[in-house]
């Protein structure tokens, strides 16, 4: 399968400065896609953009009205809009439900939920009032799927969010605008780095030992990867869909999988013993 281009295409990348926002961005430009990146970080994301090839706006998600402008600029500088990767994020720290400060939770609510309907509802209006197939693909997580995987406003943002995405694909679909979440698990960015105090590096080794698939590290570019083919035609008939990009971490049960690795251990070494007698 040849890998998904965008050539002609114009897209948005909120949260573009930084992460998995950032290789996304990078890989769309060089997928052939014009790619404005849109932040609260203006000197990164500038410089980001520079070195990227792609477009900055400032853009703070959380402001409906300047969501609406950084669409509307963006398809009057460049005539349509094709794709909005909604990837704009927070977590913030406090874990336990019962400490949980509910300014707190307003904040998280404010940037992964109601900042992603923003992007979503004024890049499906782009989309449709000018006829484009276009695709809407935000960033959830593996905790839009289970809790344990981060603070519970997180948890609940990111659960949020997936209803609206499945919502969002079952109405727009008769315009042909598809919408989907692409759901990392612990990639090392400043956001999770910033979470449990440590650099990139020391992140990865404390987590590589506890990933399902041995011997591999998840990076903001695998989850740009997966969001590239969303975004593509590749995926045209990919809507509604919940993109986990986890290493199968989801889909087994841990308690289960701890047991079954016991198990096929001593059915191993039992067969070994058999043939030696
Ligand atoms: N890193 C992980 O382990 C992980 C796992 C699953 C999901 N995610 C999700 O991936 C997305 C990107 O996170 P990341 O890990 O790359 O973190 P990051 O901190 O590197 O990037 C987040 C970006 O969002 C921007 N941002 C924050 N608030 C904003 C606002 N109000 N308006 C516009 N931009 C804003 C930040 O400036 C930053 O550039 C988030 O939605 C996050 O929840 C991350």
């Amino acid at each position: 399968m040849s890998k998904p281009r965008l050539d002609g295409k114009v897209a948005i990348v909120t949260g573009g400065a930084s992460g998995i926002g950032e290789a996304a961005a990078r890989l769309f430009a060089s997928s052939g896609a014009t790619v404005v990146i849109a932040d609260v970080q203006d000197e990164l994301g500038e410089a980001v953009a520079a070195s990227a090839g792609c477009w900055y706006m400032r853009c703070d998600v959380t402001d409906e009205a300047q969501v609406e402008a950084t669409v509307g600029a963006v398809v009057a500088a460049h005539g349509r809009l094709d794709f909005m990767l909604s990837n704009a994020g927070v977590l913030l720290p406090t874990w336990s439900v019962m400490d949980m400060d509910l300014r707190e939770l307003d904040r998280v609510m404010a940037v992964n939920f109601r900042g992603a309907a923003a992007c979503v509802k004024h890049a499906a209006r782009a989309m449709v009032s000018r006829g484009t197939r276009g695709a809407i693909v935000c960033t959830a997580s593996v905790a839009s799927l289970q809790g344990g995987f981060g603070p519970a406003s997180y948890t609940a943002s990111k659960h949020a969010l997936l209803g609206l995405v499945r919502a969002a694909a079952g109405e727009l679909g008769r315009h042909g605008v598809r919408v989907n979440c692409v759901s990392p698990g612990g990639v090392a960015t400043p956001m999770s780095c910033a979470l449990m105090g440590v650099g990139p590096e020391e992140l990865e080794a404390m987590t590589v030992p506890h990933s399902v698939l041995r011997g591999k590290v998840l990076r903001a570019e695998d989850v740009a990867e997966a969001a590239l083919f969303l975004a593509s035609d590749q995926a045209a008939f990919v809507s509604g869909h919940n993109l986990v990009v986890d290493g199968a971490t989801t889909a087994v049960n841990p308690a289960v999988l701890h047991t079954v690795g016991r198990i096929s251990e001593i059915f191993l070494s039992q067969k070994e013993l058999t043939s030696r007698l």
